[in-house]
């Protein structure tokens, strides 16, 4: 499907569907040739949910997509290929595969208005094309709220483990399996932290622990669930739980609940498979939300929805909060452009980038405030405005140092902005650390989006607006900001 990639609040950087409706990421998996495959909920036909699909996209930087042919389809008026994931099964596990080590078999659910069963499929051309398995379904529970399984290796015990949604239940099951096929219940995990009034798209991540405290664990699991409807801010939202897994029982650390996200537009995100063992793990989420993704203005260039750009992932230990899953924009440095304003000492002052002449409209920054001292001396404020010279619209940001509040405002730009639930602004606290004694915040601009990361991302933000003009000026002000402090700023292009 061609689609025409040139409107104005077409994303350049961030993936976006060539024609249609896009909802969650799928079947993320990293390929034996290191190429970044990205299976997405999809409806060819119109710029509204429904009609699910499969489509599908590859990459080798993970913001320059191509797209490729549809890669499931359903089978049936009425049928949708619900939210899932895919595995490359090296060993031929599932007997699918007796002459390649590159099989990959996609687990999904099939969503009929009789029920949800949990069903695979396998390709012999490396995820471009897919056959279904005869002796589908594979987990059926007579039930019509059972969907989104994510499968994972678990090499301890040679076994596929599953996790996957009864979203009205508020529980996640998880399932092992020797070979694909044959699914054994091993545990449930019910009742955790925020349920709204519905559990979705769960996932199951090992991640590495960066400290200098010897007495944590070196690695520890992230059980990721999602929520829709019922976020504390309203529709779609991501919670996480940090904890140890043995390959049939998640349990957590403590009680606590922590979101991925302080706006409104990072939902259903999920990790690569096969993500080498030297790399973080990296997961891709779907920027929008169900309280209002059906009426977005894109519609008007052909398409509705866009992911986040991907991110970096590991566990810190941070001061007074704790273990902290970190979400930092993976391999930014591979799509940076021009510098377009750069100082390594601003001091309290303003940078002004007229970007107009930027092709993509998109642009990468950053500011470090570093030598703050210890928290009784931090003082002043941060902020930036993305501004349309053309109509007056803006979208700005920025942060008190003191407080180490950090904000985000989407409120004065064109369309929605008298929607109710699309909520205009955002705010969330990140704790100062004098033993580290910096700021930073950067962030991603990309005609329809904005993602923005606080600390290498302690807290990040991701939030989509739809300006009638493009915004095309950027300001940037340092006020207040004690004068031993050293302030350094970049801004720069992203190439398309
Ligand atoms: C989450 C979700 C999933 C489901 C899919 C349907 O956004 O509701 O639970 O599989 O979307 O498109």
């Amino acid at each position: 499907l061609p689609g025409n990639y040139a409107g104005l609040l077409r994303p350049q950087v961030h993936y976006s569907p060539p024609v249609g409706f896009m909802n969650d990421p799928n079947g993320m998996f990293v390929d034996q040739e290191g190429l970044y495959h990205l299976y997405y909920q999809y409806n060819p036909t119109e710029e509204v949910a429904g009609n699910v699909h499969w489509g599908h996209a590859t990459s080798e930087d993970l913001y320059t997509w191509t797209n490729q042919p549809i890669a499931l389809f359903p089978g049936a008026p009425g049928e949708g290929i619900f939210s899932g994931s895919a595995v490359i099964d090296v060993n031929n596990t599932s007997g699918f595969f007796p002459n390649q080590t590159n099989g990959v078999v996609a687990v999904y659910t099939l969503n009929t208005a009789e029920k949800q069963t949990q069903e695979i499929a396998y390709s012999y051309d490396n995820g471009y094309s897919f056959i279904k398995y005869s002796g589908n379904p594979v987990i059926d529970s007579n039930t019509t709220q059972f969907r989104d399984p994510k499968v994972i290796w678990y090499a301890p015990t040679e076994r596929w483990v599953m996790v996957v949604a009864y979203p009205v239940d508020f529980k996640v099951g998880i399932f092992s399996s020797p070979d694909l096929k044959n699914w054994t219940a091993e545990s449930n995990v019910t009742h955790y932290g925020i349920t709204g009034l519905q559990y979705e798209c769960p996932n199951m991540v090992e991640l590495p622990v960066v400290s200098e405290n010897s007495s944590l664990p070196s690695t520890l699991w992230a059980l990721q669930i999602s929520i829709n409807p019922g976020a504390p801010l309203g529709g779609s939202i991501a919670q996480y739980f940090l904890g140890t897994f043995n390959g049939t029982h998640f349990e957590a650390l403590d009680s606590t609940t922590r979101l991925t996200d302080f706006a409104k537009d990072n939902y259903a995100g999920q990790y690569f498979y096969n993500i080498p063992a030297d790399q973080d793990q990296v997961s891709i989420n779907w920027a929008s939300n169900w309280q209002y993704t059906n009426i977005v203005p894109t519609a008007q260039e052909g398409f509705r929805s866009s992911m986040s750009v991907p991110r970096g992932h590991y566990i810190a230990d941070l001061e007074r909060v704790g273990l902290s899953l970190i979400s930092y924009p993976y391999n930014i440095s591979s799509i940076v452009g021009n510098e377009l304003a750069s100082n390594s000492s601003l001091g309290n002052g303003t940078v002004v980038v007229d970007y107009s002449g930027v092709e993509s409209g998109a642009l990468y920054f950053e500011a470090n405030i570093t030598n703050l001292g210890d928290a009784s001396s931090l003082s002043g404020t941060l902020n930036f405005t993305f501004l349309s010279s053309a109509t007056g619209e803006y979208v700005s940001g920025g942060t008190f140092i003191s407080s180490g509040d950090v904000w985000l405002n989407r409120g004065h730009t064109g369309a929605l902005s008298d929607n109710p639930y699309f909520t205009d602004k955002f705010s969330q606290t990140a704790l100062y650390d004098p033993t580290i004694g910096s700021w930073n915040i950067s962030g991603i601009i990309d005609r329809s989006i904005i993602e923005v990361f606080v600390n290498g991302g302690v807290l990040g933000a991701t939030s989509v607006f739809f300006p009638t003009q493009p915004l095309d000026l950027m300001i940037l002000k340092v006020e207040g900001v004690n004068e031993s402090a050293t302030v350094s700023v970049g801004v720069w292009s992203l190439r398309a």
